[in-house]
């Protein structure tokens, strides 16, 4: 991992679907703006994710049904300015794709020309089918979303793992078969037992991305926020944390305000100056020539 100038090039659909075929693991990670997508990115991960979780991850609403088309959009559009290689996808809230085939077809649009996104991803299995049909028709790349789908979860019960029974099993079952059907590229699956994601996955040509679905996805999905320790509010059983910024952050943050106050900053080397001569000629100028 870790990109030079001579690897930039843009990861394709194609690059994605074989990663699966030679049994390589594909990387995804979520990012919401300039700074986050540009470090992703050089990291070498494969496909950036502007999920609809910058709902609670960056702008503050308690979940992710708020969150509109314009705010993806803004987010997006920051994203795509900083990437050169990942494969980028744009998560299209809730109720942009469920009103009408047309109206999902509209807004998936605009996530492709007005931000510059080279897929979408919507959550949901067959009750979505015409719009995911309608947008895929219409020339854009759909990622499926099937398990535990934040969007619904007041359907589902809460925030907790789905396919337990087997019953669920089955459904989610058909439900990946009908999206790879549909003509999806991938599928995320989320909060899936291990060995019901791994036989989904098995039963796919197309790859299947895990979060908090084991090791036997195709592919692992996680938050930014969650795996450096940004969003500490609600932080599930499958993050893995490879750091915790939030705590270092605030004793900079806190030292910064100190130093301030106990005037330790600014320093002489933060500090610009003007000519002698110029300043002189700026007192003349100022009728104060005593300073
Ligand atoms: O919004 C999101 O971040 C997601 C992923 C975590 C799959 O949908």
């Amino acid at each position: 991992m870790g990109n030079t100038m001579s690897d930039l090039h843009k990861v394709t659909l194609q690059e994605i679907r074989q990663k699966k075929d030679a049994s390589q693991k594909i990387t995804m990670l979520t990012a919401y703006d300039y700074p986050s997508a540009s470090i992703v990115d050089e990291a070498g991960i494969d496909v950036i994710l502007v999920g609809d979780s910058v709902a609670m991850t960056v702008l503050g609403y308690t979940s992710t049904v708020a969150v509109t088309m314009d705010e993806m959009l803004h987010h997006c559009k920051a994203v795509s300015k900083a990437v050169h290689r990942a494969f980028l996808i744009g998560d299209m809230p809730f109720m942009s794709f469920q009103v009408s085939p047309e109206k999902a077809v509209e807004n998936a649009g605009r996530f492709i020309k007005e931000a510059s996104m080279d897929a979408v991803k919507l959550e949901g299995g067959k009750e979505v089918a015409a719009s995911i049909k309608a947008i895929i028709n219409a020339g854009i790349p759909v990622m499926g979303h099937l398990g535990l789908t934040p969007q619904t979860a007041t359907k589902l019960s809460g925030f907790k793992a789905q396919g337990k029974t087997a019953e669920e099993a089955r459904k989610l079952l058909n439900n990946a078969l009908l999206l790879q059907q549909l003509g999806c590229f991938a599928i995320v699956l989320e909060a899936v037992p291990a060995r019901v994601a791994e036989a989904i996955t098995s039963k796919l040509t197309i790859p299947t991305i895990g979060i908090g679905s084991g090791g036997g996805c195709d592919g692992q999905v996680l938050v930014y926020h969650d795996i450096l320790g940004l969003f500490d509010q609600f932080v599930p059983k499958f993050v893995k944390k490879y750091m915790d910024l939030r705590p270092m952050i605030l004793d900079a943050i806190k030292d910064y305000g100190s130093d301030v106050v106990n005037l330790r900053f600014p320093e002489e080397k933060h500090t610009y100056h003007i000519e002698e001569d110029e300043w002189r000629k700026f007192l003349e100028a100022f009728g104060d020539e005593e300073r």
